[in-house]
């Protein structure tokens, strides 16, 4: 175990149930916030919630190769660990988990986490196999850590509410925190792909909230044409392609029929070669 100032940093889940055990003694909770790196702002309000919530806090660093397609990002990925331990360590994360592609899928790794349906709406069904990638590795550090909280972003809301089924579904002890997104001051949810974005890209990428926004609103009044619109706003303000734009159902993601239960509006919509992702809770 490397010691940096006030941020321990562990690579394997043996070295990680001790530091965590140690923990267990004094009788103090324990709060996970599972990232891929490159973090921001966003990922580092997590960890100020998971300090609200337990006494230790920790984090984990893994480049997760099964959540990614095989024409997606994952060899270009942003990795910098020495960057990202300094912000986990300033924000006054307590421990770094960062293993390598070996310790989480050993030779011979063959099991996989299937949630359901709800892994296959909207994300699932432009990125296929994606949610499975996701909820393999996060029941994985779920049960290597057994955290009494976890804490997601809902800038990606599907994956939260796709971690809550599994959770809840394999009987996992653990609370799954929702934590809201956090936003440029021109409303661009941060992302770590936001850096792949051009000058002129990043100009025209705040549209995308702007119109979740207008069709939020407009779905609210009851105009049964907001979100075909949005779509078509989105395409004008020079977006490429928009994957999808739907105003669902906040809890199962299934269209919105009635409009008395929570609603949410997701979309995915590329800016170039960017693919970018946002949503918001219908007021
Ligand atoms: P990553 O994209 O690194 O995100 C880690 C966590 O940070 C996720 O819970 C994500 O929702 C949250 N997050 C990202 N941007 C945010 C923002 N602008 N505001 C608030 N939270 C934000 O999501 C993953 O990694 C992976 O799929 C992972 C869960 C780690 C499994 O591999």
């Amino acid at each position: 175990m490397s010691e940096r100032p006030g941020l321990a940093v562990v690579r394997t889940v043996a070295e990680l149930r001790r530091a965590v055990g140690e923990w267990r003694l004094d009788g103090g909770k324990v709060a996970l916030v599972p990232t891929m790196g490159a973090l921001h702002p966003g990922h580092l309000a997590l960890v100020a919630h998971a300090r609200t919530l337990a006494r230790h806090s920790l984090a984990s660093l893994f480049v997760n190769p099964t959540q990614f397609g095989p024409s997606e990002d994952f060899t270009r990925y942003p990795r910098d660990e020495a960057a990202d331990a300094a912000k986990l360590a300033a924000a006054g994360c307590d421990l770094l988990f960062a293993p390598e592609v070996a310790e989480m899928y050993p030779a011979g790794f063959a099991a996989a986490v299937d949630p359901g349906p709800l892994a296959r709406r909207l994300e699932g069904s432009f990125r296929p196999g994606h949610f499975v990638g996701v909820a393999t590795v996060v029941t994985k550090l779920l049960l290597q850590a057994l955290p009494d909280f976890a804490c997601f972003g809902e800038k990606d809301y599907q994956q939260l509410l796709v971690i809550r089924r599994v959770a809840a579904d394999l009987d996992i002890p653990v609370r799954i925190e929702g934590v809201p997104t956090v936003r440029e001051s021109d409303g661009l949810a941060l992302s770590s792909r936001n850096r792949y974005l051009s000058g002129a890209e990043r100009r025209i990428a705040p549209e995308l909230h702007r119109t979740l926004e207008t069709v939020a609103r407009q779905a609210r009044a009851g105009d049964a044409q907001a979100a075909p619109q949005g779509r078509a706003g989105l395409l004008q303000a020079g977006f490429a392609k928009v994957d999808y734009l739907e105003i669902c159902d906040a809890a199962t993601l299934e269209p919105l029929t009635d409009l008395d239960r929570p609603g949410r509006v997701l979309a995915a919509a590329w800016l170039g070669k960017t693919r970018l992702i946002d949503n918001i809770p219908l007021p």
